[in-house]
């Protein structure tokens, strides 16, 4: 088995809570964490992904042990995905962020490295010794150089290289943090009826009004090669965040498409930014025959006791 390839076994139901931008820093920390605790307390995760924006700013190294305490507290394992600000505002690199959260008991993110991208990793899920299911996260990357300008990353060929080599389920489940040109695609071009949930507001202010200028989706700027070739009928989500206003799930060319709601306080959200509250996690339940659903879930009704 390679080492970025994991196995988890479960029995009838795998839930993955997807916890996306949380932006933690010093000042939020401890908030931040009670608010995590009482999703993993109430939601019960087989598995909670981090994808990208985690720590940011003021915290170093030793708060993925903080991290990590709180998963061995309810018994939970957690994937850790780099966003492009997680090494931006520290001292600390993006291979030394996967190395450290890699060494810790409950983290199941590989220590991996292609092409200067870090912690790439396929969970296989079994249950009843049958594979179900495979959930993969990659590293989206932070930034690329276009002429004299600095625009988003995207998944790389060789990452794609590796996905196809290595994926051989019939149910994959995709977490990363930058969304592709296909959430462009989707969201700016695509027909109402696509929706199943959620509002891309990115671009709109709390008047309604679209903001000029402003792209409903902050887009790797290269169309990466990774939809065309996973979409092959076993690719059936793709999950980012990045962009903390938009929350929604559309139905693109087979593939559910879907921001995750932004989770914690920290970072620019709704509130801050005149629109009504949408933190929270976005849940991914996989049943045992491989069939599963996805639900938004309001930290609000989380914690109101309205989530069962
Ligand atoms: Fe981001």
């Amino acid at each position: 088995m390679k080492a970025n390839i994991k196995e988890i076994h479960f029995e009838n139901q795998f839930k993955v809570i997807q916890l996306c931008d949380t932006h933690l820093d010093g000042k939020t920390f401890e908030l931040s964490l009670d608010e995590i605790d009482a999703m993993l307390k109430i939601i019960k995760p087989d598995l909670a992904v981090f994808t990208g924006d985690n720590v940011v700013l003021d915290l170093e190294l030793d708060v993925y042990d903080v991290i990590n305490a709180l998963f061995l507290k309810h018994n939970v394992k957690w994937l850790l995905l780099l966003g492009n600000h997680d090494a931006e505002f520290t001292s600390t690199s993006r291979k030394e962020i996967i190395e450290k959260c890699s060494s810790l008991s409950h983290c199941v993110t590989a220590n991996s490295e292609n092409k200067g991208r870090y912690g790439d990793t396929i969970i296989r899920l079994f249950s009843n010794k049958q594979l179900v299911a495979e959930i993969v996260g990659f590293d989206s990357g932070d930034y690329q150089k276009v002429g004299f300008c600095k625009k988003y990353a995207s998944i790389l060929d060789e990452q794609v290289d590796w996905y196809k080599k290595n994926t051989i389920s019939m149910a994959k489940f995709v977490y990363f943090h930058i969304p592709q040109k296909e959430f462009l695609d989707a969201f700016k071009n695509g027909k109402k009826e696509q929706y199943i949930h959620g509002l891309i507001r990115e671009h709109m202010l709390p008047s309604g009004r679209k903001k000029p200028f402003v792209s409903p989706v902050s887009a790797g700027f290269k169309r990466s090669s990774f939809f065309n070739a996973a979409n092959d009928g076993s690719l059936k989500a793709i999950f980012v965040g990045h962009d903390h206003l938009n929350d929604a799930n559309i139905l693109y060319k087979g593939v559910h498409l879907v921001y995750g709601q932004k989770t914690c306080r920290a970072g620019y959200n709704c509130v801050e930014r005149g629109f009504s509250d949408n933190m929270g996690t976005t849940l991914l339940t996989i049943n045992c025959d491989g069939s599963f659903e996805i639900s938004p879930i309001e930290y609000g009704n989380l914690v109101l006791g309205e989530y069962e």
